[in-house]
């Protein structure tokens, strides 16, 4: 059994991996945003390991409070959605072992199995090997990748992605017609997208937020974003279907994998 303090661990994704340890018969301790000093050196002192899964505005700081108390032989960990800025704290505020964690999944699924997790070793021993068994054994697939790696990815898997869920989103809710109208009208790929602007538009809008502005690999989608729009726009005001489906044409190579 290994002692685990979360701080961030009241709510959201530290609260899942609090629950996920507890399962896994580990002891964990949770505190939230009235956690204070005196807390943090007592955990660091009595954990083998500290996990920082507050938001990702607030992750700097709270890791430089907890990493000059950690342990040499202990572990620092933080479950924050981009990796560059906090393995970097986090290596540079402690002399513990540090492992950046991205689970690629939000706290409401309800197993691991077949799901993805990015490990960043950075300063990783002995508990690389403990924190991928945890992942593995319960179905989960785990990438070790650099810190810049990830987050050049991230630009693209939450980045773009949310960028284009949010614009139809906008765009949709001046259309003028009401949810349930066009809901009666909806196809199966519709359905799912209706689902994913759910997810966005009415869960925890400040992740999104610091999804699309903390990661600055997102710059470049966005302005190929705009240009393909006013590419797209013209052929369409055109009325050059063989243009477009020349466009459609020339990147299907891309996608021939999937
Ligand atoms: N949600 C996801 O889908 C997801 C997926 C992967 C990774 N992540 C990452 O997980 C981290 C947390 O996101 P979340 O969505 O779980 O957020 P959340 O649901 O808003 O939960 C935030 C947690 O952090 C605590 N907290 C907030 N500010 C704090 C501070 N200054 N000091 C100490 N604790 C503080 C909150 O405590 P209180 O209870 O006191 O408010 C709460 O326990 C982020 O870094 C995010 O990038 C999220």
């Amino acid at each position: 059994m290994t002692k685990i303090g979360i701080i961030g661990g009241t709510r959201g994704m530290g609260n899942w991996f609090a629950r996920f340890l507890e399962k896994e018969g580990h002891a964990v301790r949770v505190f939230g945003r009235n956690v204070s000093e005196a807390n943090i050196a007592e955990m660091a002192d009595t954990c083998q390991v500290v996990v920082v899964s507050v938001p990702m505005g607030a992750t700097g700081e709270v890791i430089a409070k907890v990493g000059p108390h950690m342990r040499k032989a202990s572990l620092l960990m933080d479950l924050t959605s981009l990796k560059r800025d906090s393995v970097k704290t986090m290596l540079e505020t402690s002399v513990s072992e540090v492992i950046g964690c991205h689970p690629l999944f939000g706290p409401r699924i309800n197993s691991i199995a077949g799901q993805n997790v990015v490990l960043c070793p950075a300063r990783a021993r002995k508990w690389l090997s403990w924190l991928t068994d945890i992942f593995e054994k319960n179905g989960a697939f785990v990438l070790a990748a650099t810190p810049e790696k990830h987050d050049q990815m991230m630009a693209i898997v939450q980045g773009l992605n949310h960028f284009n869920t949010i614009m139809m989103g906008l765009v949709l809710s001046k259309a003028g017609v009401s949810l349930s109208e066009l809901m009666k009208f909806a196809t199966p790929g519709f359905r799912a997208k209706m689902e994913i602007m759910e997810r966005v538009f009415c869960q925890n809008p400040g992740l999104y937020a610091d999804i699309l502005t903390m990661n600055p690999d997102i710059h470049r989608h966005i302005e190929a974003y705009e240009q393909d729009v006013a590419q797209l726009k013209k052929l369409i005001c055109q009325g050059n279907s063989a243009g477009i489906a020349d466009v459609i044409e020339k990147h299907a190579s891309f996608f021939e994998v999937i």
